[in-house]
């Protein structure tokens, strides 16, 4: 949520406009409403803000600011305090000018420190808490009272060091008094070639350059640039001129730069030839699955996991297991607690991350915290996993993001290997994070002794066939893109599941909702009766998940209760496997997906439901990238 860009250049000639520029289109994915630039050169500061998408703000800028800017700032909005406006879009100024700040966060005390400026005699042109901030650097940087930082920053020629300090100094004690969520990214013309930032739980990383560097709100902003990271922990602040980066801890010491390498080509983050994001990302969804699954098991077909760091004991007592997520990610918990609770017999619970904390849950040492996301920076789960190690549970992160905050936050790591994410609305996390749920359940079966290695290879050899299985559908995804263009006049469609492919039905009616404004809701086929079947009148699209006819139990339990929906005028959409021919007599169209095990049915059945999403919305004419109201990678809780 919010995108951050900053870039520190040795000469005008590397174009921090542009690079900023460049930046901000990469991370336009976090927030949409607003956008703008501040521009440091020697003249001092610029600053142009426009309403609406980037493109608005290149038409504002239209080579605009100054030629001989040696540092910028950039912001993508997603509007907490005050509507989207051009003055409320960021950067903030102070109130004499010569500072210019972003933000992304939630400053949880700004009333009370607006007022407090207010009786001080300051003013203020917008409604946001980030002026608040801004307003309060100027002051801390005039203040000789400021506690001092006399450290040394990095790459700092004799004209900017003194002004750096002094900056890095205002930065200190403002984040001192600041409540809530930042990330803050600040220039001044007081140093030109110099950006300070900090942040408390929001993300921020910093990328490393050849006499330049950039600063992010991941590495996307920068990745096209340069492949090295620099993670920045929790209340640290950090001076960045192009030649160096000094990270500062909150004690005033100098810390170590954490390098790490961004794994994935800067082409991974573009649209290449597809329409959209999603297209592209729906049609990835083969190799997310197969690089996730790779280089798992070792020659005697024992499943390695590297990135679990909890030694096997502690796994081996585990007494339950909490699955925690939002949105998608928590769909994604919900398809592998089956898969979990079989193969393991441990207790599974998927709670959404925003509620865990709130119910007081009953978590101790032998509990073990799977949390997923593919940000790996969703507030809402790094709060509940932050609240689960303090009752002293193991978290084990399935993250699609390294170096995230979740990643860092947690006892152990599974990445998963789907690549960057761009569209809002996700897919190919979703397939990478069931299969990492199923690796990770196998491992811990193996760990525990409830499954031998051959049926553990077993099990790994069929996962192994999804992403064949996948292109399967994706090939023959004409027929349910034609059907969706004939639905753009619905308004209201009902998804149902049983067993796994419950989840899968929250999973469909997700997307519709986001992508397609359509009202879609999931429900667990046999809850129908119990209330929700006074919904359905003539003509009700019924989109239901059919289960494996091999498990006759499921299969004709769904089977009648496509007919309860069919008898009372619901038009029935079918996602059945190939082959079963049972369900013809009861459908208006059928998704075909090829026969796979019941457990791994969800890897299959979410993707027809993913083409019927997106092609609808794009029949529709939106923004099948950037839905409304929507951002991806929610910061704020
Ligand atoms: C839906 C969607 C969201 C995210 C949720 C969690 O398409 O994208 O529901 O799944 O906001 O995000 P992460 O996985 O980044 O924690």
């Amino acid at each position: 949520m919010c995108g951050i860009v900053g870039h520190v250049a040795n000469t005008p000639s590397q174009r921090p406009r542009e690079v900023v520029l460049d930046g901000l289109a990469r991370l336009e994915y976090r927030g949409y409403d607003s956008a703008g630039i501040a521009l440091a050169s020697g003249g001092g500061l610029e600053a142009i803000r426009a309403v609406g998408k980037l493109a608005n703000l290149r038409e504002a800028i239209d080579g605009a600011g100054p030629d001989d800017a040696l540092a910028g700032i950039g912001h993508t909005r997603w509007a907490t305090h005050g509507r989207p406006t051009v003055t409320n879009a960021h950067p903030h100024r102070s109130e004499d000018g010569a500072f210019a700040l972003v933000h992304n966060g939630i400053i949880e005390n700004a009333d009370a420190l607006r007022a407090r400026l207010i009786d001080d005699g300051a003013s203020f042109a917008s409604e946001t808490d980030t002026e608040v901030v801004v307003h309060l650097i100027q002051r801390a940087y005039d203040d000789p009272a400021t506690p001092a930082w006399d450290g040394d920053i990095a790459g700092a020629d004799e004209a900017t060091a003194p002004a750096a300090r002094r900056l890095v100094a205002a930065m200190r004690a403002v984040a001192d008094i600041l409540e809530g969520t930042f990330t803050l990214l600040v220039v001044t013309e007081h140093a030109p070639g110099l950006v300070v930032a900090a942040r408390r739980s929001s993300p921020l990383v910093v990328g490393l350059g050849e006499n330049e560097n950039f600063l992010g709100s991941d590495v996307l902003a920068f990745v096209e640039h340069t492949s090295r990271a620099v993670e920045i922990g929790q209340d640290h602040v950090v001076a960045v001129t192009a030649d160096g980066v000094t990270v500062i801890d909150p004690s005033g010491a100098v810390v170590p730069l954490k390098e790490y390498e961004v794994d994935f080509a800067s082409d991974r983050a573009t649209k290449g030839d597809w329409p959209t994001f999603m297209d592209k990302e729906i049609n990835e969804q083969p190799r997310g699955v197969a690089d996730t699954l790779a280089d798992r098991l070792d020659s005697h077909g024992h499943l390695t996991l590297d990135e679990i760091r909890i030694p096997e004991y502690i796994l081996r007592g585990v007494d339950k297991i909490v699955m925690l997520g939002c949105g998608t990610a928590s769909y994604a918990g919900q398809v592998a607690r089956y898969a979990i609770e079989h193969w393991c017999r441990i207790p599974v619970e998927v709670e959404l991350s925003s509620e865990f904390r709130y119910r007081d849950p009953v978590v101790t040492e032998k509990t073990l915290v799977i949390a997923i996301s593919q940000s790996g920076e969703t507030m809402d789960t790094i709060q509940a996993i932050r609240h689960a190690r303090e009752q002293g549970a193991r978290v084990v992160a399935v993250v699609n993001t390294p170096g995230s905050t979740i990643s860092r936050e947690s006892d152990a790591v599974l990445l998963t290997h789907a690549g960057p994410e761009i569209a809002v609305a996700s897919t190919k996390a979703f397939t990478a994070q069931v299969t990492a749920c199923y690796i990770l359940g196998l491992y811990l079966a193996q760990v525990r002794g409830n499954k031998y290695a051959e049926e553990i290879a077993d099990y790994m050899d069929k996962l192994a066939e999804a992403p064949a299985k996948i292109q399967w559908i994706l090939d023959r995804a004409e027929t349910v893109r034609q059907f969706a263009r004939t639905m753009v006049d619905a308004s209201s469609v009902i998804y149902l599941g049983r067993h796994v492919g419950f989840p899968v039905a929250l999973e469909g009616a997700l997307k519709l909702k986001e992508i397609c404004y359509i009202h879609a809701e999931g429900f667990a086929a046999g809850e129908l009766k119990h209330g929700p079947i006074a919904l359905v009148d003539d003509g009700q699209p019924v989109i239901v998940i059919v289960p494996t006819p091999r498990r006759a139990e499921l299969h004709n339990k769904v089977l009648a209760n496509i007919q309860e929906v069919r008898a009372r005028g619901a038009r029935t959409i079918l996602v059945a496997e190939e082959g079963d021919s049972s369900v013809d007599a009861f459908a208006d169209i059928v998704f075909r997906i090829p026969p796979t095990p019941t457990l791994y049915a969800p890897l299959l059945a979410v993707v027809p439901l993913q083409i019927f999403a997106c092609e609808l919305a794009t029949a529709k004419g939106l923004d099948v990238d950037q839905p409304r109201n929507l951002a991806k990678s929610v910061t704020v809780e």
